[in-house]
């Protein structure tokens, strides 16, 4: 099923619950064809919430008077090392976009290459192609870059940034051999569901190896703090239309979705699409403070526990829990990597 702009603009305004369901059974169908029945984990380290970007949603905004932290090049080896002996494939390291690390990136991703068997992914913001290149040579096989919402007037007036700007490093990261992941948030105050047709006509044009789609949540101390949170159904419709349009993306059940639906409803994402989920693994006293949004699922538990809920949530769901690495099924980057290397 090749769906238009219009199949996807009408789905995602249907209300009436069957077609909703069915809508998600197919995304469950597509789901198990072309990803099959696992669910990935991967570790996220969210290592610094120091920010030079003021973005009109974000709790860890450049003017937000909160307690902000760096931690240390060695903590962030050891918490990496942490995430394998837990039994994870893969690590995120995400944080504020800052210049603090830009000459650490490439040692930091280089030691844990050197200790674990981790795929690494970064999630670090807009930087030029010249470290980009870097952070690729020295290992890191994936990029996290959402381009949060296509409509470019609106990107730029929640964020203050250029959405051509966002793409621009986009497409480096696909050209210098990532398996890159964008994604959008749902229910931004000022979005239309055309723009979120938009949205998913992107995913599948631009081919993302993942995608991560959250609802918008309003953060106290922002300026959109008065503002309603994003719909859950409304998201779960643009996780399942996003799975038929791209078919084979790796797309988490988002821990902004997660903590609008309770983290006890996983299962559910499970069922629309979704084929991966984070695990946070930042110490606690860091954790605490890296408010993107509130009441975030992950800040009370411990990584073990939560590991041992979430996989029973999977199994739950009919699916199995996977450490593996979990790499994309995209073909793109394979090829791109080849061309980078004999280059480099
Ligand atoms: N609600 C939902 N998602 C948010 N993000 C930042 N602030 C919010 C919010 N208030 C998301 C952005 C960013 C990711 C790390 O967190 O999409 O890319």
């Amino acid at each position: 099923m090749e769906l238009t702009k219009p199949d996807i603009l009408r789905y995602l305004s249907v209300d009436n619950e069957d077609e909703i369901l069915e809508l998600f059974r197919i995304a469950d169908r597509i789901r198990e064809k072309f990803v099959g029945n696992k669910v990935y984990l991967r570790a996220i380290i969210e290592f610094s919430n120091i920010c030079r970007n003021d973005c009109r949603y974000c709790g860890i905004r450049r003017s937000a008077r909160i307690r902000r932290y760096a931690m240390k090049p060695d903590e962030i080896v050891r918490c990496a090392q942490y995430a394998e002996d837990l039994g994870y494939g893969t690590v995120v390291l995400q944080s504020g976009e800052n210049s603090l690390y830009d000459d650490k990136i490439a040692d930091i991703v280089r030691a844990i290459k050197e200790t674990t068997n981790l795929a690494i992914v970064l999630s670090i913001g807009e930087k030029s192609y010249e470290q980009y290149r870097e952070y690729r040579l020295a290992g890191a096989e994936r990029y996290l870059l959402k381009h949060e919402t296509s409509n470019s007037e609106l990107f730029h007036e929640l964020t203050g940034r250029s959405l051509d700007r966002r793409l621009q490093c986009l497409r480096w990261l696909i050209e210098l051999g990532y398996q890159v992941g964008s994604g959008n948030i749902v229910g931004l105050p000022g979005q239309t569901l055309e723009d979120l047709a938009n949205d998913i006509v992107m995913f599948r044009e631009w081919d993302f190896d993942m995608l991560g789609i959250g609802p918008f949540i309003p953060c106290y101390g922002t300026p959109l703090e008065n503002n309603p949170a994003g719909d859950p159904v409304l998201t779960l419709k643009v996780i399942a239309l996003s799975r038929i349009a791209t078919k084979n993306a790796h797309i988490p059940a988002t821990t902004a979705l997660r903590t609008v639906m309770g983290d006890d409803k996983s299962h559910v994402i499970f069922r629309c699409g979704a084929n991966v989920v984070m695990g946070n693994v930042t110490p606690l006293e860091y954790r605490k403070l890296y408010r993107i949004y509130p009441g975030k699922v992950c800040i009370f538990k411990e990584p073990e526990e939560w590991l041992n809920d979430i996989k029973e949530q999977i199994k739950d769901a009919g699916l199995r829990p996977s450490g593996e690495a979990g790499h994309s099924l995209k073909k793109t980057w394979i090829k791109n990597s080849m061309k980078l290397l004999s280059l480099g």
